[in-house]
């Protein structure tokens, strides 16, 4: 469940659909109209994206590709970023940020309202440090106003979360998680407890360079070449499998790529599969 919607376990995240760095049109944008129109035919009825990815970019491709919107199609977005001229990540987080930013995906995306909305918040020092509190309350105004269906938070800590339960009754939690880095595992209980779905982003290691990746760890591509499926495929089920409340959102440019992660759910890993992924995963 994400909030009240009944959603399939893997969705698409529409991060990889910009250029490289997420900045600017795809390198191939008939394909990436592509993987979005085959994400839908294939039963993806739940996409993540942003105003920031491109900028506008991932927006405007998914408008291009799937408006007017089947009912059941659930378009997540996030808001508390923005982008500056060389692609960095600047926090934008006051409430009259957060507002427009919802405005700007409600506008872009050519909808009256959207299924959810992360709260991204930012680790670190942060120019313009605003209290989560209110940062909730605006969050709780745009979902009262019916903009937003449900609120999310996003790469959010323990107390973080239990902050946005308390006071906003989040759906959804969308933090990185993947077999090779559980750090979270303490949030994702806490989403299981509350019945809040939990949405890793990074659950294959993410398209940046220098953080590992699931499909080069070798304990996935041994137990891919046994299954005969594809390391991806191995990743993406180990995190279906390792718990209920988990909703997939991998990234592709590709129709290729696209495909294999829709089959996830036909791979079974056995007990003993996934004690040998999480030891490989260990040992890094
Ligand atoms: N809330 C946040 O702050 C936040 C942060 C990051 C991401 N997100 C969301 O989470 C989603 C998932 O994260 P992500 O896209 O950054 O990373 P990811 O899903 O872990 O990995 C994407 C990378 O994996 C490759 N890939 C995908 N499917 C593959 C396959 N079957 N075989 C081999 N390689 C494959 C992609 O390359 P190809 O394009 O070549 O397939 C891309 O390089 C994003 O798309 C975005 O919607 C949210």
């Amino acid at each position: 469940m994400l909030g009240a919607l009944r959603v399939h376990r893997i969705g698409f995240g529409a991060m990889q659909l910009p250029g490289p760095g997420v900045m600017g049109p795809p390198r191939n944008p008939a394909e990436a109209i592509a993987v979005l129109r085959r994400a839908v035919e294939l039963g993806v009825d739940h996409i993540d994206t942003a105003q920031f990815y491109g900028p506008d970019v991932a927006n405007e491709l998914i408008r291009e590709a799937l408006h007017p919107y089947p009912a059941y199609l659930a378009i997540v977005s996030k808001v508390g970023a923005f982008r500056d001229e060389q692609g960095g990540w600047v926090p934008g987080q006051r409430p009259d940020q957060l507002r427009s930013a919802v405005e700007d995906n409600l506008r872009t995306l050519q909808t009256e309202q959207l299924a959810a909305v992360n709260l991204r918040l930012h680790s670190g020092p942060s120019t313009d440090k605003v209290a989560l509190e209110d940062q909730l309350a605006e969050m709780v105004a745009l979902r009262d106003e019916g903009k937003i269906a449900g609120i999310g938070i996003s790469t959010a800590d323990e107390a973080q979360v239990q902050q946005a339960i308390d006071q906003a009754g989040i759906v959804c939690v969308q933090n990185a998680f993947s077999l090779l880095d559980q750090q979270d595992t303490a949030v994702l209980d806490l989403c299981a407890a509350h019945g809040i779905a939990y949405v890793p982003y990074f659950p294959l290691g993410s398209a940046f360079p220098g953080m590992p990746k699931v499909t080069d760890n070798t304990a996935v591509r041994t137990v891919a070449q046994r299954l005969g499926v594809t390391p991806a495929q191995v990743g993406l089920a180990w995190l279906l499998g390792h718990r209920d409340n988990i909703l997939l959102i991998p990234g592709t440019s590709r129709v290729a790529h696209l495909e294999e992660n829709m089959a996830v759910g036909d791979v079974t890993l056995s007990p003993d599969d996934v004690a040998e992924l999480e030891a490989g995963a260990r040992e890094g």
